[in-house]
């Protein structure tokens, strides 16, 4: 019996530093300067820089939002942001990241987080985009305030899947369910945006509350201007990296125990809407949420 419970703890133990070694990516810089990686979008003069860089805000007033994007364009990858979202008042604003090819049938890839009035709860909102066809809207509240501290937000992005992340935890997967007649994203490659704008026709409570501009500026913070992904070049649109780099390897094809468990923590306690349950929208469930109900 004490021997089992010992045995017991050890292995849990190991379990635990196995998983956290296996899921976790690389470690990366934080002290990347905006300017190796990005450009600012539109309203230049509404990004301000800290620390050479390594650190920026973007700020909404009533003229306008700003935005910026990954100067290359990247097939597969992990492509992460460290954001603090707009405190206080943050009502109607909207704050993106996502990854999105340029064409007429594109591929997306989307964070967006929705603002509240003070004290009450933000709302991420991802959807994945292929072939031009998006209509997979899935809700979620976060587990702390992200307009505290500083977050992660990443997607990984491979043949086989395309996980988000908040920090080290799952939120979302989408697997790649091309044997299902669902395209996915494998051969338009993708820049990198973020933007903070006004949607107070939409965003919060369905439009219900508006942004108060008395509270404007709204700020958002940003760092974490590293980026992981294999770079498309204009004559080589296509990027094989299959087998050669870290997020091509087997055991990034699929979740292991430790984040199937996290995802479905998420998915228990935090979910608000997932299109994939919605039968009024899909009387029939899109193929891919066959996929998602396994989780
Ligand atoms: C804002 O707060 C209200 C009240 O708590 C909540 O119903 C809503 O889902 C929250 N988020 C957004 C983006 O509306």
């Amino acid at each position: 019996m004490a021997m089992g419970t010992h045995f017991g703890g050890l292995w849990l133990a190991l379990l635990c530093m196995v998983s956290a070694t296996m899921g976790a990516a690389p470690r990366k810089p934080v002290d990347v300067p905006f300017g190796r990686n990005y450009v600012p979008t539109w309203a230049f003069d509404h990004i301000k820089y800290f620390n050479g860089g390594s650190q920026i805000q973007l700020s909404l007033d009533k003229y306008t939002g700003t935005g910026f994007q990954s100067k290359g364009s990247y097939l597969f990858g992990h492509f992460s942001m460290q954001i603090k979202m707009v405190p206080g008042d943050s009502a109607g604003t909207v704050t993106a990241f996502y990854l999105s090819s340029q064409n007429s049938e594109h591929d997306e890839i989307d964070f967006e987080f929705l603002g509240n009035r003070t004290g009450q709860p933000y709302i991420l909102q991802t959807n994945v985009f292929t072939g031009g066809k998006g209509d997979r809207e899935q809700r979620i509240f976060l587990w702390f305030d992200p307009t505290k501290e500083y977050h992660s937000y990443s997607v990984l992005w491979n043949l086989f899947l395309i996980i988000f992340f908040v920090d080290d935890v799952p939120i979302r997967v989408f697997k790649n369910s091309k044997d299902l007649g669902v395209r996915f994203p494998f051969d338009q490659p993708m820049k990198i945006y973020s933007s903070l704008w006004n949607a107070d026709d939409w965003a919060t409570r369905g439009g219900l509350e508006k942004t108060d501009w008395s509270k404007a500026p709204f700020v958002a913070s940003y760092r974490g201007f590293h980026v992981d992904g294999c770079e498309a070049s204009v004559n080589a649109k296509f990027c094989d990296t299959q087998g050669k780099r870290w997020w091509d390897q087997k055991e990034f094809q699929d979740l292991d125990s430790f984040q199937y468990r996290r995802l479905r923590w998420v998915r228990s306690k935090y979910t608000i809407y997932n299109y994939c349950t919605d039968r009024k929208r899909y009387p029939i469930m899109p193929p891919e949420c066959t996929r998602d109900r396994d989780v």
